[in-house]
């Protein structure tokens, strides 16, 4: 059994908390911490078994009792979080991305060095029953030699402008996730990244300085190419498929709905719509993914996803905005 904290108890930090209370047996959550903490989330926080909370993280931080944190906070705050956790020598659980500086990231890596702390950043996704069962056809050879990686990745609705000036933009923000897709569905990194994007779903966003709609392509490391759809709004809910193409075949993951059932009438055959956003779509990824992160730290072996997993995706982020903005591809040696 582990004693964490919780720091940030906004959506995710509420998500870890649940999957905590309700489905990791070797753990147990003592601290909750939000500068805007209410006494609706406080008492909430109770509800789930949480022993304590408060609107300083750094009664977690300080507290010797807590062997590991969740940084569940806003982006802006987790490489500072993080240092300040390897200092205090906690294992890290830290929400995507670790930051949007490099030089930042590459604090919070040297950091790391010589400590026998966990470390890992929540890409979800790898997570989810289908993709999982993806990679792992294409890792144990079924579809021969990966060549072709399709990632969609659509959201119900846009964010709000208010949201997207502080995102980072939609490439950290939301492709983040499908570049790490791509490099856990190809099992290695991408050299190089072409990126078309367009304002074509709210002008707000373009307001705001982002993009709401792109293709962007990659080429992979073991000479895969892919390609990456990406959508702020799509009118029949969240679309989250793959699909890897090789010498001996496909293996590829639909939509997760309610129920698979389809009525067929005179009129035409219909079905569900996928299931609204990443709450309803993930929410066993997120359990497992917590779980995973516990079970690491109670055996001492290595976490799914290191320190590194956080690094490259932002890295590819920061080369697609440079191929948008250059109009060119990019390689990843360019940003490093
Ligand atoms: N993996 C995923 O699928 C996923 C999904 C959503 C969000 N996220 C990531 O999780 C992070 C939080 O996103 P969210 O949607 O929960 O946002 P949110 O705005 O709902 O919650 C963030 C919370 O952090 C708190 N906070 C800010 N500074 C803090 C500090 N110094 N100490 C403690 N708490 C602090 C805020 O008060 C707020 O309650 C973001 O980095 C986001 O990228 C990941």
């Amino acid at each position: 059994m582990i004693t964490v904290g919780i720091i940030g108890m906004g959506r995710i930090g509420k998500v870890h908390t649940t999957s905590i209370a309700t489905r990791v047996q070797n753990a147990r959550i003592k601290t909750a911490a939000d500068p805007f903490m209410t006494e609706e989330t406080a008492a909430w926080a109770k509800s789930m078994g949480v022993e304590h909370t408060t609107k300083d993280y750094h009664e977690i931080i300080n507290d010797p009792e807590i062997d590991a944190v969740l940084i569940c906070s806003s982006t802006d705050t987790h490489s500072q979080i993080s240092l300040e956790a390897i200092a205090a020598g906690k294992h890290i659980f830290c929400e995507k991305p670790i930051d949007h500086d490099v030089a930042r990231i590459q604090e919070v890596v040297e950091a790391l060095k010589g400590k026998n702390l966990k470390y890992m950043v929540g890409f979800n996704r790898r997570f989810d029953h289908n993709f999982r069962a993806v990679q792992q056809a294409v890792a144990a050879g079924k579809v021969g030699k990966p060549e072709i990686i399709k990632i969609t990745s659509r959201d119900p609705e846009p964010p709000s402008p208010e949201y997207v000036k502080v995102s980072g933009g939609m490439f950290l923000d939301m492709t983040i996730h499908d570049f790490d897709m791509a490099r856990f569905l190809a099992g290695c990194d991408a050299v190089e990244v072409y990126a078309q994007a367009a304002n074509l779903v709210d002008p707000a966003i373009g307001e705001a300085g982002d993009i709401d709609t792109a293709i962007i392509t990659l080429k992979m490391e073991n000479g895969a190419l892919a390609v990456i759809d990406n959508c702020r709004r799509a009118a029949y809910g969240y679309d989250q498929r793959a699909e890897v193409f090789g010498s001996l075949g496909m293996a590829a993951a639909s939509n997760d709905s309610a129920s698979n059932v389809q009525i067929s009438t005179a009129d035409g055959v219909t079905g569900e719509k996928p299931l609204f956003f990443f709450l309803e779509r993930y929410m066993d990824a997120y359990g497992r993914e917590v779980s995973e992160f516990v079970d690491a730290i109670v055996n001492d072996t290595p976490t799914p996803l290191g320190v590194e997993d956080g690094l490259k995706p932002v890295l590819m982020g920061i080369a697609a905005k440079k191929s948008l903005d250059e109009h060119r591809p990019v390689r990843i040696e360019e940003v490093l």
